[in-house]
């Protein structure tokens, strides 16, 4: 079966970790995009006051986290009419983003698009199921025939862009004309610096209605919880109905105690703001210097990265980051459009970050 894959990529990057860590002050890794701050006093709290939890959890979650995610997707994506039946609770939004075309019963002669330059995951998933996979520019250019699932992520992994509410508009109208089912990951969606990220769930993009609409969310970046492994599903209830089916067969449960540190972490946003102004000023940080060092940054309005380019190919950048004891992300992890490019995670602690700037002469 892993014959139907690629490469795991960051294997490739194994020798350039091993140049970083040499450097006498240590590596700066700014390649994988992990948290690195502590997770929310209250969540871990709630957490842990969930730990005598002897007996299997359910896939649908407790009523409360129900209310959590309803509640939350009502407040921050403007989701109006929602009910626990338009909400699905995910072991991490990885898992399903590599399992949703299996889940969802495609295979060979269906086929699955996804953005140009992309979380890798969305072909992983589409090589799994045994379906074809497509790449756009712009979605309403597909050749609808066969097309059977629509990934948008907004804002994008790697490139920090955010689609605007009429490109939404344009693409969930050509969607439904075709019939396509459109999933957007918006797991960036509270880390928005030049450009306010909207929600393909919003009023103003959907008309109120979630046929054929899925949004993906995840609190490992927005509340540091990528160690916890919390996620969910908002839109469409047939689609989501028919997901919970297939997940209780499966035995998809996100733990009782996650499912409960989920809710206290919904419900606070004063650790969102407190989170997001670490990542801004690691952000200006981090820019200012890859532009000090001819580096041009393109997109980045949004997301936990800067794309960066010194218009050479990416091996070399990383190449030559890596001797100063920094570790930055091929581009071409996310697509041969990326070969000219550098992912740049802002995900490193204070010291780490001065550390990179020091060494990048910022
Ligand atoms: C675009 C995108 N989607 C999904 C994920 C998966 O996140 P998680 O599984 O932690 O929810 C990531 C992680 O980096 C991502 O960048």
């Amino acid at each position: 079966m892993s014959k139907l894959l690629p490469e795991f990529p960051w294997d490739r990057l194994e020798p350039y970790k091993a140049t970083a860590s040499a450097h006498p002050d240590g590596i700066v890794d700014l390649s994988v995009g992990t948290p690195v701050d502590p997770v929310p006093q209250l969540v871990q709290q709630a957490l842990t006051d969930a730990a005598d939890s002897p007996g299997y959890p359910t896939v649908w979650g407790t009523p409360a986290l129900r209310d959590a995610l309803v509640g939350w997707s009502r407040r921050r994506l403007g989701a109006t009419g929602l009910t626990h039946r338009h909400v699905l609770p995910l072991v991490g939004s990885k898992e399903l983003v590599a399992s949703l075309p299996t889940q969802l019963g495609l295979g060979p002669g269906d086929r699955v698009a996804y953005p140009r330059l992309a979380y890798p995951t969305y072909e992983v998933g589409a090589r799994l199921a045994g379906a074809d996979h497509v790449v756009y520019d712009d979605p309403w250019e597909l050749d609808p025939d066969g097309l059977r699932l629509l990934w948008l992520n907004s804002p994008s992994n790697p490139t920090g862009r955010v689609l605007t509410a009429d490109e939404l508009r344009r693409t969930v109208a050509w969607a439904r004309e075709h019939g396509v089912l459109l999933v957007s990951d918006e797991c960036y969606l509270e880390l928005g610096w030049e450009a306010e990220p909207v929600s393909v769930l919003h009023p103003d993009v959907c008309g109120g209605s979630y046929d054929g609409l899925v949004a993906v969310h995840s609190l490992s970046k927005r509340s540091n919880l990528a160690g916890y492994r919390a996620a969910f599903l908002v839109g469409d209830p047939a689609v989501l109905g028919e997901l919970l089916e297939i997940r209780k067969h499966g035995g998809f449960m996100v733990p009782a105690p996650v499912q409960a540190a989920t809710v206290a972490a919904l419900g606070d946003t004063a650790h969102v703001t407190e989170q997001r102004a670490r990542y801004a000023a690691r952000r200006e940080a981090l820019r200012g210097a890859l532009e000090a060092n001819g580096f041009r940054i393109e997109h980045s309005e949004a997301s936990l990265y800067l794309w960066a380019t010194r218009d050479e190919p990416c091996w070399d950048t990383v190449g030559d980051l890596a001797k100063h004891g920094v570790l930055v992300a091929p581009g071409e992890f996310y697509g041969d459009a990326g070969a000219r490019f550098v992912r740049v995670a802002f995900t490193a602690t204070d010291e780490r970050v001065r550390a990179a700037v020091q060494r990048l002469g910022g």
